[in-house]
Parts: structure tokens; sequence; C-alpha cells
């Protein structure tokens, strides 16, 4: 898949093994982790929407990506449902707060700079289900095999509006985020999640 190899050029590290072999072991807080985050998703795109009513690219794009979240996050419960795995509060992982902190808060910066961490969310999302899928079970691996396709084509949105909207070249600010990113998932965790980093030993 094309996609996926810009992807892991994108991002400034592969998914560490021991995540995945922590992740085979947790794989019912994976699940319950991961139907947060799509309905997360959606929420995000729908903040979006309601702040920047102005510009119909965006409006359009965030509007088709909260309806495809919230259809993967009915699957993910269904899944759940299959395995009694029962769904429940869970605190996020420090991933997307981390990143986050670092956003600008004047526009347009904080307009080019949140569509630029969406769009390594979607990245790792990505990634990390490519990476995970040979180990599971056939019913979640061809799961996770259709997601990482729509995930891929969120981070083409994500990363193509935040080009159109900076009004300046972006590199800088993508390898702002690169750096950040790469420190999340490749530094010691304590928390388990879906965007955890290194497994505290
Ligand atoms: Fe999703
Ligand atoms: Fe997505």
């Amino acid at each position: 898949m094309e996609v996926l190899d810009e992807i892991r050029d994108f991002l400034g590290c592969e998914t560490p093994q021991a995540w995945i072999d922590e992740a085979l072991k947790q794989q019912d807080i994976l699940l319950i982790d991961h139907a947060h985050c799509e309905k997360k998703a959606a929420s995000t795109a729908m903040t979006l929407m309601f702040r920047y009513v102005d510009r119909s690219d965006l409006l359009n794009k965030m509007s088709r990506l909260a309806r495809e979240e919230l259809i993967h996050f009915e699957q993910v419960l269904e899944l759940m449902e299959a395995r009694d795995v029962t769904y429940c509060h869970m605190s996020p992982s420090r991933y997307a707060s981390g990143m986050r902190e670092h956003v600008r808060t004047h526009e347009p910066g904080r307009l080019v700079d949140t569509l630029i961490v969406g769009a390594f969310i979607e990245a790792r999302s990505c990634e990390r289900f490519a990476k995970l899928a040979p180990y599971l079970d056939d019913i979640l691996a061809k799961f996770y095999r259709s997601l990482l396709k729509s995930e891929g084509r969120h981070y083409q949105d994500y990363l193509g509006l935040a080009e159109d909207y900076a009004g300046e070249p972006i590199t800088e600010r993508v390898a702002h985020f690169k750096a950040i990113e790469e420190q999340l998932i490749c530094s010691e965790d304590d928390t388990f999640r879906f965007h955890s980093g290194v497994p505290a030993a």
C-alpha cells in the first residue's frame, strides 16, 4: 500500500516491538481504548467544524471523517460484544495531549498545528494497525487491515488541509511535531494504551 510507505516515512520511528508484545497481552484494554479513540477522532473533527465554519473544504472533509470514525466506533463495539469485553471509562494516554500542548494559540497557527497533529495521530494509528495485524487472530486482523485504509486517507486529508490553510511551507512545523511524536512513542510510558510509548519495565 503506497500510503503506508509514505506514512512510515512521515513518522519519526516505527512502533517498538515491546509495545506490540504488550498489546497482545492486553487485548481487552487495546479494544476499549481503541473504541474511545474512534469516538474522540469523530469529536475532534466536529470541534473543527464548529470552530472554522467559513472553510468549506475543511467542513466537507471533517464531516465525512467524523462519520467514518463513528462507523469504526460501532464496529469496535460490535467486536467487543462478540468477545465479552465490557466497555468502560478509561483514562486517555499521554499521547494526544502531549502533542496538543505544542499547538500554537494564534490563528492560523492554531488551525495548522491542530491539522498536523491530526495527521500524526492518523498516521500512527495506520502504522500500528499494519504492524499489529500479522500477530492477531483472523477476525481482528481483517478488521485492522480494513481500518488502516481509511486512517491512511484521514492522514492525507489532515496533511492536505494543513498545507492549504498555512499559506506558507509547513515543513518546519511537521518536523517539530515529528520529533515530539517520536519521543512520545519511543520513550517509556507507565500506562498501556493504543497510542502509548514503550511499556515501562
Ligand atoms: Fe478510525
Ligand atoms: Fe481516522
